[in-house]
């Protein structure tokens, strides 16, 4: 579980030594638009401590991803997420500019849901979306999840989608 691949991206277990890539990844407006915003540094290092924790606690998490030449291409994963006080987990997926627009999203979501719904046996899982993001909502749709309702959270409205097994 700690590393996969898939035919042009291998995915590795997130550690400590992922943060100056996660930091510059965040840092960048465009990528975060839909992520709730730009981080600081300090808040990504946060975030690595509270997703490395989530491996521990759960035998699985994020992954940071890469070309197959090495190259940080993102970061992806399976994880515990609380949804209007329901316990769910989310399929999860960032990357870097020069990599949107290849198909490398739609090609971890499917790695991933088989990873959630075959080897973890995972009931279900989702995808939230902002409404407006239309790349990834569409990455959902591609790989058979369905639109299942609307919410807001922390004051945005986003769109639930589900598989289940
Ligand atoms: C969303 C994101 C992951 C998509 O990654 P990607 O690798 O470019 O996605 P793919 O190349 O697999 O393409 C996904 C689909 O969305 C479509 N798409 C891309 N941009 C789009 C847009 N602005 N509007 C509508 N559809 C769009 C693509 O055409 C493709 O569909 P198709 O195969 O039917 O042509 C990427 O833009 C990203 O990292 N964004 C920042 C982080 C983020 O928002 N993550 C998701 C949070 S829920």
């Amino acid at each position: 579980m700690d590393h996969f691949s898939t035919d042009r991206l291998t995915a590795e277990r997130l550690r400590e030594d992922h943060l100056a890539d996660l930091v510059a990844l965040h840092h960048d407006a465009e990528v975060s638009r839909y992520l709730g915003g730009v981080r600081t540094p300090e808040v990504t290092k946060a975030y690595l401590a509270t997703n490395m924790a989530h491996w521990d606690q759960h035998g699985f998490g994020l992954w940071t991803v890469r070309a197959k030449d090495g190259a940080f291409a993102g970061r992806a994963g399976i994880r515990h997420i609380l949804v209007d006080d329901v316990d769910e987990i989310e399929i999860a997926y960032a990357f870097k500019r020069e990599f949107w627009g290849q198909g490398f999203a739609s090609e971890i979501a499917t790695a991933l849901t088989d990873i959630g719904l075959l080897q973890l046996a995972l009931p279900s899982l989702i995808g939230i979306v902002y409404i407006g993001n239309a790349a990834s909502r569409r990455v959902l749709e591609k790989s058979n999840y369905l639109l299942e309702r609307s919410t807001n959270r922390h004051g945005n409205d986003v769109v639930i989608y589900r598989i289940r097994r």
